[in-house]
């Protein structure tokens, strides 16, 4: 397996609407994030992964771009932008921009010249079908709820839209459209960029014919995921846009990929095939939800969750690269999804930090998760803001479910559980804005802030910051093996690492209850070091996890 800085680097990723408000409009900004480059430095991490800054009507927050090369207004300027590079090359900081390829927003030159004639050079841009029958050309179901087929009245089509009607989907089977987008690239490394995450970059190859979803249900309308996942060009797109582009730079890809399974993010990453450098999945993210969905929640099954983390670890073993994650900004914080977000939080969050960044891959933190910020709970649909949330909502009460119900999976799995304002002090909106904040803040900011983080030696930000140095430090952690340990334990998440004759026991109690655990044979911890603990009384034997424990434990030779 070859070495990469990009293996041995940690992400920090930011929301840019919620991060750091600099001029008092309450949306965070990019001179906000220069203003707090020194706190990231300080956190140890090496790369920035910034989600979209460009021009867009923000249907979806900026996922809907409708200029690739201008900075959102209320974002600032390109000038803005470029200090803000300027200022993390100073300080050794890499930035990721996001690319949302997959669709545009329909405010996009290309679109709007796309739908005004059925011979307009721009036309083939963007999917256009007819209709079958007076109805959708197929019947395949938007991720936010209803057809994914929208009708346009100008030339009597349909467009395809995966996510919301004002993202239409790009038409990849167009060279031209694809030469675009690769110029655009080129813009932005030329400008200095360190790589691209790629906004669910495997479902730009759609299967051809675009066939009905099967609907065993008999619903109005169906997933259509194995008509778009991981599609039938899908690897060769991946290898132009890696000939014309990204193998010109040294440049660090990321590819978020809904549905992917081990066998075929080795065909994105492995090493030679020169697609992207790893992938970004979510197979780990599904445990709570049921056979409805996400907003379907069921309990977290630890025994369900380590046998999807194992076998991602050993079979991408040498042959691919995953991310690390638990959180980003489509996800509830994972403090109070699977750690305990009250009189456990500092425990559990750092337990839950321990767990994930001793593992194989390349470890992404979502701005507020080195703070151990908590998920919200608004009590009126009206304070939330996410179009998929908003949307499910209205869909849910047509189909007269009961609202209660509906607020419920909103609070355990709704995206603005992340968007909420960084918690930075205790000053109103936790120290986000001067002025009203786009989205409320989480009244907890009065004790979960960075400046309260700062001044406690024994913060989870400091704990983060540990676990990033203890990767530099040891390469067992980038790339050694691993080996799941009680398997079938419902609450205890142990495993090994090993490289060279270095060994790394990692313990893990996911549970408020003590757990006792027969000794694992081959370690006799008294021989190693504590590399990283939560725990402040480790005098009792240690295969007594004490509640939210986490030890991990390093043998050398
Ligand atoms: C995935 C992004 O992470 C999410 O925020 C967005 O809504 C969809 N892709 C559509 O761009």
């Amino acid at each position: 397996m070859s070495k990469q800085w990009w293996k041995e680097s940690v992400v920090y990723q930011i929301y840019p609407r919620s991060f750091m408000d600099s001029n008092g409009d309450g949306v965070g900004d990019i001179r906000g994030i220069i203003s707090k480059l020194d706190y990231l430095k300080k956190l140890g991490i090496d790369v920035v992964w910034l989600s979209p800054v460009y021009e867009s009507p923000n249907d979806d927050n900026g996922y809907d771009i409708s200029h690739y090369k201008k900075i959102m207004d209320e974002f600032g300027t390109m000038a803005d932008w470029e200090e803000m590079l300027e200022e993390m090359h100073k300080r050794d900081l890499k930035l990721v921009m996001d690319l949302v390829v997959n669709h545009s927003s329909d405010e996009h030159g290309w679109f709007v010249e796309s739908r005004k004639s059925k011979d307009n050079p721009y036309r083939d841009y963007y999917i256009w079908r007819e209709g079958k029958g007076g109805k959708e050309p197929n019947n395949w179901e938007s991720v936010f709820s209803g057809s994914a087929w929208e009708y346009d009245e100008t030339t009597e089509e349909y467009f395809l839209h995966l996510f919301s009607k004002k993202q239409p989907d790009l038409n990849w089977e167009n060279p031209k459209l694809r030469q675009e987008i690769y110029d655009m690239m080129k813009f932005w490394l030329d400008k200095g960029i360190d790589g691209f995450r790629m906004d669910v970059i495997n479902f730009i190859s759609k299967v051809p014919g675009l066939p009905d979803a099967p609907n065993p249900d008999g619903n109005t309308y169906a997933s259509g995921h194995e008509y778009f996942m991981n599609g039938p060009r899908i690897h060769e797109f991946l290898n132009e846009m890696n000939q014309e582009v990204l193998s010109h730079y040294d440049a660090m890809t990321v590819g978020e990929m809904p549905g992917v399974i081990p066998d075929e993010a080795v065909l994105y990453t492995g090493e030679g095939r020169n697609e992207v450098n790893m992938v970004f999945q979510f197979e780990h993210m599904d445990v709570d939800s049921g056979p409805g969905g996400k907003w379907d929640v069921i309990p977290f099954d630890l025994v369900k969750l380590k046998t999807i983390l194992t076998k991602w670890q050993t079979e991408l073993h040498g042959k691919g690269w995953n991310s690390l994650y638990w959180n980003n900004h489509d996800q509830p914080r994972i403090v109070s999804r699977l750690g305990n977000d009250g009189e456990y939080r500092v425990k559990s969050a750092k337990m839950l930090a321990t767990l994930l960044h001793l593992m194989q891959g390349t470890p992404y933190i979502y701005q507020g998760e080195e703070l151990g910020m908590t998920n919200v709970r608004f009590s009126s649909i009206d304070e939330y803001k996410d179009i998929e949330t908003l949307n499910m909502y209205r869909e849910k009460i047509a189909q007269d479910m009961n609202p209660d119900e509906i607020m419920h999976s909103i609070y355990v799995k709704g995206r603005d559980n992340a968007r909420t304002p960084m918690q930075w002090n205790s000053t109103e909106h936790g120290g986000f804005t001067e002025g009203t904040p786009w989205i409320a803040a989480n009244p907890n900011y009065i004790d979960i802030n960075a400046e309260n983080a700062l001044n406690d030696p024994d913060s989870i930000f400091y704990y983060y910051q540990n676990l990033i140095s203890l990767r530099k430090e040891h390469e067992i952690i980038p790339y050694g093996t691993f080996e799941l340990h009680y398997a079938d334990h419902p609450s205890v998440y142990a495993y090994t690492r090993a490289y060279g004759n270095e060994k790394i026991l990692v313990l893990c109690n996911v549970s408020g209850e003590q757990q006792v655990i027969e000794k694992v044979d081959s370690f006799d911890v008294t021989k190693a070091d504590v590399l990283i603990t939560n725990e402040e009384h480790l005098e009792k034997d240690a295969f007594t996890l004490l509640p939210w424990e986490a030890t991990a434990y390093y043998f050398r030779g």
